[in-house]
């Protein structure tokens, strides 16, 4: 279903001449703030264009547990473990919410995984990275979570209201991520020499690629302005960017660490941070799939689904078991 429907959001925003009177009656309902809801008409590109976003992120949540759940038997105490086992699962819940909230748009979640698996479908690139030291934990938290805090807060205005009420929970869940990871950030920085140094070296290595996760420049994004009339986005990706290091770099100095930017200063005519951007080549190459771990993530995803096999077939024949039993009994 979801390959069939036509027009993609990427092909320019209508004018109201352009829309015909239902268009316009939606658009109308949009720009008054009102929630659209599943049984709603809806412009097939808006619910395709939902579809592809809401599967996006719930594809992120889902590999993004890879990076993580490789330093679940590694954590340094029992404390650090059982947070990162929370957070682990927590981005499974996150996943599960997307999906369902994806599912109610009439794409079904085998739909939605086929494309994972067979690369129609992305996942955030920052997840095509690897954690090489347990300070990457810390630097996940901090920058990776905090970079999607800074974009999903402003998604639970946005205007489906099953995407709306699903990025809720999540952001509550994520702004624990993001504090329990500058903690990890924090104890590191006032430990030994070697730790600090760790610390600094999962900066060097996060900052960049957290950067790229709001996506290309506003002038190279496809999607950003009718996705935004629609109000699927609520801000474009470069404003984000910039709220993210805004918050970010101040952080950074309380910790006594350096962002990797020689061209990072605060500028008082703005009142914003100035700060070079992320290598966009190296952005379309993990896009394309070929970052350092785009092929392991996805072989691991894969693996998963048809290692599961046994499972779901057994959760559908005790589901038709009692299905079965009930409409006897009936
Ligand atoms: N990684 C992978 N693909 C990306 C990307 C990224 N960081 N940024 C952009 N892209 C892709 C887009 O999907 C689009 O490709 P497509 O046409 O094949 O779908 C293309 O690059 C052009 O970019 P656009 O700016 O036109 O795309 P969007 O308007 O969709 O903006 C976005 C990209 C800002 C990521 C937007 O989709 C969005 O806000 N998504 C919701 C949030 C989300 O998915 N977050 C994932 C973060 S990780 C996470 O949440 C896990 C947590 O536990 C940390």
């Amino acid at each position: 279903m979801y390959a069939q429907m036509v027009k993609s959001s990427g092909e320019g925003v209508k004018t109201a001449g352009e829309m015909d009177a239902q268009e316009r009656a939606f658009q109308s309902r949009i720009d008054a703030g009102e929630k659209i809801e599943p049984k709603d008409w809806m412009p097939a590109a808006y619910r395709k264009t939902l579809i592809r976003q809401i599967g996006q992120h719930a594809h992120s949540e889902i590999v993004g547990q890879l990076p993580e759940g490789n330093w679940i038997t590694r954590a340094p105490t029992l404390e650090r473990k059982a947070n990162l086992l929370a957070k682990v699962q927590d981005e499974a819940g996150h996943g599960l919410y997307l999906y369902c909230a994806a599912e109610t748009l009439g794409v079904s979640r085998d739909e939605l995984f086929d494309m994972l698996h067979t690369g129609k479908m992305k996942y955030s690139s920052i997840f095509n990275y690897p954690t090489l030291t347990w300070a990457d934990m810390g630097a996940v938290g901090w920058l990776v979570d905090g970079a999607a805090i800074m974009n999903q807060v402003p998604l639970q205005r946005t205007s489906y209201g099953p995407y709306a009420r699903a990025m809720v929970r999540i952001c509550k869940e994520e702004s624990f991520h993001q504090r329990q990871g500058f903690h990890i950030m924090m104890t590191m920085c006032n430990g030994s020499v070697a730790q600090k140094e760790m610390a600094q070296d999962a900066l060097n290595r996060f900052w960049y690629p957290s950067l790229m996760m709001f996506g290309p420049s506003d002038k190279d994004s496809v999607h950003s302005a009718q996705s935004m009339a629609w109000k699927i986005k609520m801000d474009s990706n470069d404003d984000l960017r910039q709220r993210f290091v805004n918050a970010t770099a101040p952080q950074a100095e309380f910790l006594g660490l350096t962002i990797p930017d020689d061209k990072l200063a605060f500028n008082e005519d703005t009142q914003q941070y100035d700060f070079s951007e992320p290598d966009w080549e190296e952005f379309y190459e993990v896009l394309k799939g070929n970052g350092p771990c785009n092929r392991d993530r996805l072989e691991t995803r894969q693996r998963a689904w048809s290692d599961g096999e046994w499972v779901r077939e057994g959760m559908m024949a005790h589901a038709d078991k009692r299905r079965n039993a009930n409409q006897t009994a009936a």
